[in-house]
């Protein structure tokens, strides 16, 4: 099944998926060990900045090859893409969805822009998500400008798209206090519209607000920092005790610890 459809199907069971930034081989396959140790489906993000590390080539290839060899159902998806020539060449590189984020731009321009996606994508028939209303990014100031559910609605009508990143209440990266969704502005939002919404920034968010969230309608739930922040604080660790230079004996350790990060928050997502 295609992630368009298995997000059209989870608005409509109650049920979400959750989306796993990777960045190297080593937490590929940390997030896939707990999808398949939990038996669960998995959606596999790059961002931007992790295709230029590793080269799209090599990025895809890797994915590709690890969900075959780990058995796993696992979408590839390209997370927050601002850059439409690489959007374009992701959708061509076989991606199963991309984001398409012009959450910066006015409202007419985001249009305009999300549409050229939507468009572009449909001879694919793949997922297409976008970004309405504002989600801060790493070390800025929360600047919270949340969704309007007349404003989503416009939007999901105008572009088209599947998939809808919202801004209620979520911040990328870890949170100076506890977060507070906008659980009723979740709800309302997805009852204006067909789009599947999308929970971004789900670092430190606590798992009830999250299991809450899903129920009022969010389908998808983007996780990034948690997994670098325990692979690298157990790699730090680990280097501290050890001047082993085999770095296939010196990394298992971090990537077990990721494996258990997902694998409690993958239980959590699964609960109904
Ligand atoms: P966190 O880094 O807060 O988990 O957010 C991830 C995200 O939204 C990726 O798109
Ligand atoms: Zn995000
Ligand atoms: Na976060």
């Amino acid at each position: 099944m295609g992630l368009k459809e298995k997000l059209k199907q989870n608005k409509q069971t109650g049920r979400a998926l959750l989306a796993t930034n990777f960045y190297n081989f080593e937490t590929l396959a940390a997030v896939l060990t707990a999808a398949r140790d939990t038996n669960s489906e998995l959606i596999l993000q790059l961002s931007e900045s992790s295709i230029h590390y590793m080269g799209l080539e090599v990025a895809t290839s890797l994915a590709r090859a690890a969900i075959l060899q780990y058995g796993v159902k696992a979408w590839l998806h390209l997370d927050h893409g601002q850059d439409v020539e690489l959007v374009k060449r992701c959708i061509d590189a076989g991606f199963d969805s991309v984001m398409i984020d012009a959450s910066e731009k006015p409202f007419a321009e985001n249009i305009a822009i999300t549409k050229e996606i939507v468009d572009y994508a449909t001879e694919y028939d793949i997922n297409v998500e976008a970004e309405l209303g504002y989600i801060s990014k790493l070390g800025q100031e929360q600047k919270m400008i949340y969704t309007r559910p007349d404003e989503a609605k416009e939007f999901v009508e105008a572009t088209g798209i599947n998939a809808l990143a919202v801004a209620v209440g979520s911040a990328h990266g870890f949170y100076k206090e506890t977060p507070k969704l906008q659980l009723e502005l979740i709800g309302e939002i997805n009852k204006a519209m067909d789009a599947a919404l999308v929970l971004h920034g789900s670092s430190g968010i606590p798992n009830d607000q999250l299991q809450r969230a899903i129920k009022m309608g969010i389908t998808k739930i983007n996780l990034a920092t948690e997994i670098k922040n325990i692979f690298m604080k157990s790699l730090q660790e680990t280097l501290k005790h050890t001047d082993n230079i085999d770095l296939r004996q010196v990394f298992p350790k971090a990537t077990s610890a990721a494996t258990a990060l997902v694998s409690a928050k993958l239980k959590t997502i699964n609960f109904s």
